[in-house]
């Protein structure tokens, strides 16, 4: 059974209508199923999160099955299917970034949030998980802080904790 949040209603904005089109018109015609990626991006942006009912709706304004977005949706990580905080601290868990603390910076992060991997804090600013490579290996620990996927390398505690009281000061 869905819970409460994935059954709210969702409205596009007349902004993502906008650029939803706009995306849809980048390709050839009767290929308008190319655009769902950077489409599931945008609404994804404006609403934080892909509920079923957005997705349906994504579904609904491309003229396919729901199911095509559910699977592209739960393949790829960068899509949230449950509510996220406004800011989701990735920190790289493979090898080397390991290797040079990662795992610590882990507990460290879900001790100074007060939340588990995955889970979103009280005051709905943050939520964090740990990802695989993040393409920086030479430079871990490695850490990026979505929306806008800043990227931070060379991480330790006191640098962590100051990105966090910035974060909380926008
Ligand atoms: S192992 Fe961390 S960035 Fe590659």
């Amino acid at each position: 059974m869905l819970k409460v949040e994935e059954q709210q209603p969702v409205a596009f904005s007349a902004a993502l209508l906008e650029k939803c089109a706009e995306i849809v018109s980048r390709y050839p015609e009767g290929k308008h199923k190319s655009a769902l990626l950077p489409i599931l991006h945008e609404v994804q942006a404006e609403l934080g999160w892909l509920s079923a009912n957005a997705m349906d709706k994504v579904a609904e304004y491309l003229n396919i099955q729901p199911i095509e977005v559910y699977e592209v949706a739960s393949f790829y990580t960068m899509y949230f299917l449950k509510p996220q905080g406004k800011y989701m601290l990735e920190i790289c868990r493979t090898g080397p970034c390991c290797l040079v603390g990662a795992e610590k910076l882990m507990d460290h992060l879900e001790q100074t949030l007060g939340v588990k991997e995955g889970e979103v804090t009280p005051d709905g600013l943050f939520s964090w998980r740990g990802v695989e490579c993040l393409a920086a290996c030479g430079y871990g620990p490695v850490l990026q802080i979505g929306p806008e996927y800043t990227f931070y390398e060379n991480l330790d505690k006191q640098k962590l904790d100051d990105l966090i009281q910035d974060l909380r000061k926008k």
